[in-house]
């Protein structure tokens, strides 16, 4: 019997679908080695090019596809000088989020290369945790607010509701049990200063008595920041609000090599967008030098969320494929240092990857 998934591919904006057609290209590739499954790709034009077109971003046609679909593969959506009448930035990668109630952001940070990292004394494997956002409420619960300008003040506030609260830190709970680490959860507020951290830290501990073989911590943003780059070690699985997660989720990426090799998965209970944490970089957009690394592990972190025996082991090749590529640090692109470009790097990644296929797929 075959299995068939249907992918919805939105490319996106600027280096968007540079790096989602190369993910694609390497999707196609491995169908034949697999057995008994089927990718039915369905692409849709989303963004700020489409916005353009229509005045919609996100079409309905494109919305429902991706709400049928077994997983959605994201290059990026938003140009900083596009904005809608109310002055803020087109980003229905944001509207998918919450109408889907996609509530875990998943976003391993793993260091393939001592040269890739600005840390003295790290070497591949020793920078390897998860950190979680919540990404349906939070700080950016309000973002439909406009601001006056007239006004004497603006106010945004955060929300914790205990429905998200709680299935995030199951999700993060679940990861931590998964992994082949500490299996550690580490929750990042500011319980010593906000009510709603109090009462989201009330919540993970509640949590975490379901999990008795899991160590749970807490560990206040602020200080979450500083060990991030002065002992990253410690971290096993990060679960932290929308907004603390956003930002430490980029100087997470800060410590593995950038924004190129940050992968995430958007995690809901019926529904899961994978694409690269990075946005869609106008600055080096149309020139071929975008790397394409965190587009290749989201889409492993697809192959593998799909749960199929086959789609696991193509997750695993992909992976050990990109890890091969990057032991050697003379295969980087402009933002790690190098000289390739997206497609040349992928190339190689390519190459590798049908070496691991016909091996079985080395889990890495
Ligand atoms: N999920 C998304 O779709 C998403 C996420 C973040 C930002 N955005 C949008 O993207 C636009 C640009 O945002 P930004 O400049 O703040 O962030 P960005 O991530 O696009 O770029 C930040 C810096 O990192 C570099 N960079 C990012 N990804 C790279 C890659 N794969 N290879 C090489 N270099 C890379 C860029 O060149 C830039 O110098 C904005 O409109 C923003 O709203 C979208």
């Amino acid at each position: 019997m075959t299995n068939s998934f249907r992918i919805v591919v939105l490319g996106g904006d600027g280096i968007g679908p540079e790096v989602c057609d190369q993910s694609v290209r390497l999707l196609r590739q491995m169908q034949p080695h697999l057995d008994g499954v089927e990718f039915e790709l369905d692409h849709h034009s989303v963004g700020v090019g489409q916005y353009k077109k229509t005045g919609e971003a996100l079409p309905p046609s494109a919305f429902d596809a991706c709400e049928a679909s077994d997983a959605v593969l994201l290059g990026a959506m938003g140009l900083p000088d596009v904005r809608y009448p109310n002055g803020k930035e087109i980003a229905p990668q944001l509207d998918l989020r919450e109408k889907l109630q996609l509530y875990g952001g998943v976003r391993p940070i793993k260091l393939y290369h001592d040269s890739d990292t600005p840390l003295k004394g790290y070497g591949a494997g020793d920078i390897d945790f998860v950190l979680v956002r919540e990404s349906t409420e939070g700080l950016f619960y309000g973002r439909e607010a406009v601001a006056d300008l007239e006004a004497d003040e603006a106010i945004n506030e955060m929300r914790i509701t205990r429905k998200a609260a709680e299935r995030v830190c199951r999700l993060s709970f679940e990861i931590a049990r998964q992994r082949n680490k500490a299996k550690k959860v580490s929750l990042i507020d500011k319980a010593n200063v906000l009510s709603s951290m109090v009462y989201f830290r009330h919540i993970f501990d509640e949590v975490a008595k379901d999990f008795p073989d899991i160590t749970a911590d807490h560990v206040y943003v602020d200080a979450a920041a500083l060990f991030l780059v002065r002992r990253p070690q410690d971290f096993d699985v990060m679960v932290t609000e929308n907004m603390f997660g956003d930002i430490l989720s980029d100087l997470a990426a800060g410590i593995v090599g950038g924004m190129g090799m940050a992968p995430s998965g958007d995690i809901g209970e019926t529904a899961a967008v994978f694409q690269p944490s990075h946005g869609s970089a106008p600055d080096i957009a149309g020139r071929g030098l975008a790397n394409p690394i965190a587009m290749h592990l989201s889409t492993a972190m697809m192959l593998d969320w799909l749960g199929h025996g086959e789609t696991k082991r193509a997750a695993a090749a992909l992976h050990a494929a990109v890890a091969d590529v990057l032991s050697d640090p003379s295969r980087r692109t402009a933002d790690m240092g190098g000289k390739l470009s997206t497609v040349e790097i992928t190339d190689l990644i390519s190459g590798s990857l049908d070496r691991q296929l016909q091996s079985g797929g080395v889990a890495s």
